[in-house]
């Protein structure tokens, strides 16, 4: 079953072609970061306009990178909810016409649980070997054609390994169930324990700021560029892990996480540290500070906040026994976290390529597989946007 899968919900455009949940044929991704850098983070209504501008030529290149045409394609899923309300507008209206028009049955699926079914993909195809009918000039004809998105070219990155032509280092198999996931975004951090496809339940979640938050907003304190994630750990691998100890919340539940207390105690340390007291204007802060005190508090900081993490999966896992543990969302980027993960865990790990833990139309196409096996296609007038739907109401968590 080949399914399109369509992801708008922050700022990055993204589609996909995905086989049986599993082998990846093409994942395009516009990402946003440029136009959103300047402003410190993302702009709703600019990320809505940008979306609108390249959905259809991104849609367009997934299906030509593919190598398949409309015929070729099963269903379409869409990511609509949670997210910007601007932004998941524009990818489920992308859908809903697409659907209508080419009679596809339509997924709409939630975009965490997306990220968690990223480290469902274990294949992907050569298209120097495969056969799949090339998409012609005649099929083409009056829509935009990829060539057309010369002037975003540089912006409309395909996957970089697929580009190549080479593999990303892709997981050796599924998971098995029960499966533990840590979901960890810019918006979520939560421990969620699936017993089957669409049958799970969440351990625990923050309480207020995501990981992902975190990381954005101490980037910001340190002077560091948008977003904080990668900023912070290319500047901790130079940094000091030790020279700050950062407190860790205590909570009730061992599976909830908070991680604003841990953002404050940065804020505190870092003034007295320029000598000014707790009324000193966090936005003066990058112009006193220099490259060593950025790195120890990026080290300090991301040690802290990657071992809260940790902590908390590793107790899920004694007391759970989980087949198996996979992490998902932007944050399951960072090194230090996998690091820590494979040193401490008492069962093995395998992670998803980075291009796969970051918003992307593949795991929109993998989860729409592993829905379409369960509950049936949405009406397409049904197909409405959720901003703040939780993982708690999905459709198929039954
Ligand atoms: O999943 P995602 O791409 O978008 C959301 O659904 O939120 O996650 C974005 C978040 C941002 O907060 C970003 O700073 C963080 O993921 N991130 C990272 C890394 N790469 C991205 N955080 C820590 N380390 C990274 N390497
Ligand atoms: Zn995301």
């Amino acid at each position: 079953m080949l399914i399109l899968g369509i992801e708008s919900s922050c700022d990055e455009t993204s589609a996909a072609i995905v086989e049986d949940g599993k082998r990846l044929l093409s994942n395009v991704v516009n990402s946003q970061v440029d136009i959103h850098a300047e402003y410190g983070g993302v702009v709703p209504e600019v990320a809505a306009r940008s979306h609108i501008e390249v959905i259809n030529p991104v849609i367009r290149q997934a299906m030509h990178e593919a190598h398949v045409t409309w015929d070729d394609i099963d269903a379409i899923a869409v990511a609509h909810a949670p997210g910007l309300i601007g932004s998941l507008l524009v990818g489920v209206l992308a859908a809903r016409t697409l659907a209508e028009l080419h009679n596809k049955p339509l997924y709409p699926v939630h975009h965490v649980e997306g990220h968690i079914y990223a480290n469902f993909i274990t294949e992907q195809i050569d298209h120097s070997q495969q056969s799949r009918s090339v998409v012609s000039a005649e099929d083409n004809k009056g829509e935009v054609q990829p060539e057309e998105l010369a002037p975003r070219s540089e912006a409309l990155s395909s996957d970089e390994h697929n580009r190549k032509g080479d593999a990303p280092a892709l997981p050796s198999k599924q998971p098995v169930f029960p499966m533990l996931a840590l979901a960890v975004s810019g918006l979520h951090s939560q421990l969620v324990l699936f017993e089957d496809h669409g049958k799970y339940h969440l351990l625990g979640e923050t309480l207020d700021d995501a990981v992902g938050e975190a990381f954005d907003k101490v980037a910001r304190m340190l002077g560091l560029p948008y977003p904080g994630g990668p900023a912070i750990s290319t500047a901790a691998l130079n940094g000091d892990s030790r020279k700050y100890a950062f407190p860790k919340a205590k909570l009730k539940s061992p599976y909830d996480f908070s991680f604003s207390g841990l953002k404050t105690a940065v804020l505190r340390a870092l003034q007295r540290e320029i000598g000014e007291d707790h009324t000193f204007p966090s936005h003066e802060l990058p112009a006193r500070l220099n490259d060593a005190m950025r790195q120890d508090f990026a080290a300090s900081f991301q040690y802290t906040a990657v071992k809260t993490l940790v902590d908390a999966t590793v107790k899920a896992v004694n007391e759970f026994q989980p087949a198996s543990v996979v992490i998902a969302g932007g944050v399951a980027a960072n090194q230090e976290l996998r690091r820590q993960l494979s040193e401490r865990l008492p069962i093995g790990i395998e992670y998803a390529p980075i291009s796969l833990c970051t918003d992307n139309g593949a795991m929109i196409a993998a989860l729409g597989y592993y829905h379409a096996q369960v509950v049936p296609p949405t009406p397409v007038d049904e197909v409405s946007v959720y901003p703040s739907l939780s993982m708690r109401q999905t459709l198929w968590n039954i």
